[in-house]
């Protein structure tokens, strides 16, 4: 008799939950103040406790820092500050071995000013060969002295730096979408093309095991450079962003992951229209993008369900990702626990003059984890959302370190309230993040209030988020019917989101997920026997702000 056709494997991504590791903030092996590879390394297992697929890296390479490492001046080689190049791969090894794979950031669309091609760039002069790796123009006006176009960057200011040349005097104009320490990449330029594709081989070779692309729709420019209408920087809504000549990148560097087994390409593109969005996981392309819409949504049911509807209907066989907060924006439990629960990083500031609500933002935060985990594909953690760790608002002027505080001259305060070092133990800062006799303090002072937050004393404690995350991924890890499949919408009274997740092939049944986001409690069905919770049932109902997990029968 003929043997019944093996399925092909599911790809390792397609429903994993992955670690989004902040290194400068996850844990200090040294003493410097500084997270570094040596903290994770011994940290590991924590990671492996959690219950957590992969770990997403922020960029680890040597850098100037003046972005927090995305002004890369050396793309393969890890910085001095976190370790060697020896230690990424004895992680790499290490995290192998405990089942957890390794997805590291690479930034093709701006290097370091001090990039060694850069500084052979303004070495070179106008017109050379080292310059057309970027995006050096004349001035406009008398002497040159306006910038090439109106652009603004991404981070406050014009998008453009003026450079002395090599005889002293005032010469070219580089292009920045983000600070001037950051030079755009010309992508025209074939050197570019094969560099990158060059590094992409080289962390793939090293065992890596996928890509994150840091500003992925940014990279391809009209050459013409023409100005905008409006002050409008060249974030999302810019019509010089999003070009097409983008996606034949993505196709080759498809081609390059598929010649390594099992690795995976996802691209950070914070594009609010669906259907552009959906063209970078066509044929050939990315495997998955991130998905900013669900970030960026209200607490609120209608909303939601909308932004989950148009998810899985934009993606053409990849599988949909889900992420409630990264290095770039206010911690989750700070968003829900103000007046407005939405957020946008444009607005910052607006979201900011809100009063926040702790104890709200974070029964809300623990519905959102457990809604989030139980929807169809993969799920991102941002480090401390296990935590619980809110939005830290208060950091001295003088101890701020983004470029959007000073770029903006105040006026934006920038992501430092969300990258603040890990609460691992103890009752008063570093909390365990530094060795006991650290020669430095946190690179940014933690919050004293987070001796409740801390690792160890959220271990153990029942109504911990860490504990509220182990539970939910363990669940999420041995049960087939969670991660990747399909799901199917329940009915439900209004501000009530209910569906199922039943293996595929299966119909319905299986596990259901109810998140109350009305204000009254609502009942469960009959036939279910509640696996997780986000808070406690009140008389058998499910309260407001609450999600839980049911095992129907
Ligand atoms: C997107 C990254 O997420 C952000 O942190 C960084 O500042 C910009 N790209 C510029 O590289
Ligand atoms: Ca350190």
């Amino acid at each position: 008799m003929p043997s019944a056709p093996v399925p092909p494997p599911v790809p390792w991504w397609k429903g994993a939950a992955i670690y989004q590791l902040y290194v400068r903030s996850f844990a200090d092996g040294n003493g410097d103040g500084i997270g570094d590879l040596a903290g994770v390394r011994a940290h590991l297992p924590y990671l492996a406790a959690l219950g957590i697929d992969a770990i997403w890296f922020n960029p680890w390479y040597p850098s100037p820092m003046a972005d927090a490492g995305y002004d890369i001046s050396d793309y393969r080689s890890i910085d001095p500050v976190f370790g060697t190049l020896a230690d990424a791969d004895a992680l790499i090894a290490e995290a192998h071995a405990h089942g957890i794979r390794i997805i590291v950031d690479v930034v093709p669309n701006h290097g370091s000013d001090q990039h060694p091609w850069f500084l052979a760039a303004l070495a070179a002069g106008p017109g050379s060969a080292e310059r057309s790796r970027f995006w050096f123009r004349p001035g406009r006006g008398v002497n040159g002295s306006l910038p090439p176009n109106n652009w603004q960057s991404i981070f406050g200011g014009p998008a453009w730096t003026r450079v002395t040349e090599a005889d002293g005097s005032p010469g070219e104009w580089y292009l920045h979408l983000f600070a001037p320490e950051q030079p755009d990449f010309n992508w025209a330029s074939p050197d570019v093309r094969l560099e990158f594709e060059d590094v992409l081989r080289f962390w793939f070779a090293r065992g890596v095991d996928g890509i994150r692309i840091d500003s992925a729709a940014l990279l391809c420019k009209d050459a013409s450079l023409p100005d905008v209408t409006g002050t409008e920087p060249p974030g999302p809504a810019h019509p010089y962003t999003d070009r097409d000549d983008v996606h034949l990148i993505y196709q080759s560097w498809r081609a390059i992951a598929d010649s390594f087994a099992g690795r995976m390409l996802i691209g950070e593109i914070w594009l609010p229209d669906a259907a552009r969005l959906a063209r970078y996981v066509g044929p050939g392309e990315l495997h998955t993008v991130f998905n900013f819409p669900y970030l960026n949504c209200a607490w609120d049911a209608g909303a939601l369900r909308a932004v989950i509807d148009q998810t899985l209907a934009l993606s053409s066989g990849a599988p949909a990702t889900w992420v409630l907060s990264n290095h770039d924006v206010d911690r989750v439990v700070s968003r829900y626990g103000r007046a407005d629960t939405s957020f946008d990083l444009e607005r910052r500031p607006y979201f900011h003059a809100f009063p926040v609500d702790l104890p709200l933002g974070t029964r809300r935060a623990r519905a959102a984890a457990l809604l989030t985990m139980a929807l169809p594909g993969s799920v991102y953690i941002y480090q401390g959302e296990e935590l619980g760790l809110w939005e830290v608002q208060d950091i001295p002027d003088e101890l701020r370190q983004d470029p959007i505080w000073a770029r903006t001259h105040g006026a934006d305060p920038g992501r430092d309230g969300c990258r603040v070092p890990l609460p691992w133990s103890g009752m008063e800062p570093p909390f365990g993040f530094s060795p006991p006799d650290a020669a430095a303090a946190p690179w940014l002072p933690q919050p004293k209030d987070w001796r409740d937050l801390t690792v160890s004393a959220s271990s153990g404690n029942p109504d911990s988020m860490l504990t509220l995350y182990r539970d939910a991924l363990r669940i999420r890890r041995s049960s087939p019917e969670l991660g990747d499949g399909p799901m199917t919408w329940q009915p439900t009274p209004d501000g009530v989101l209910a569906f199922d997740r039943a293996p595929l092939g299966q119909g319905t049944g299986g596990l259901r997920c109810v998140a109350n986001l009305s204000a009254a409690p609502v009942a469960l069905p009959a036939n279910a026997v509640v696996l997780l919770s986000s808070g406690p049932l009140s008389g058998g109902l499910l309260p407001p702000d609450t999600t839980a997990w049911l095992r129907m029968s």
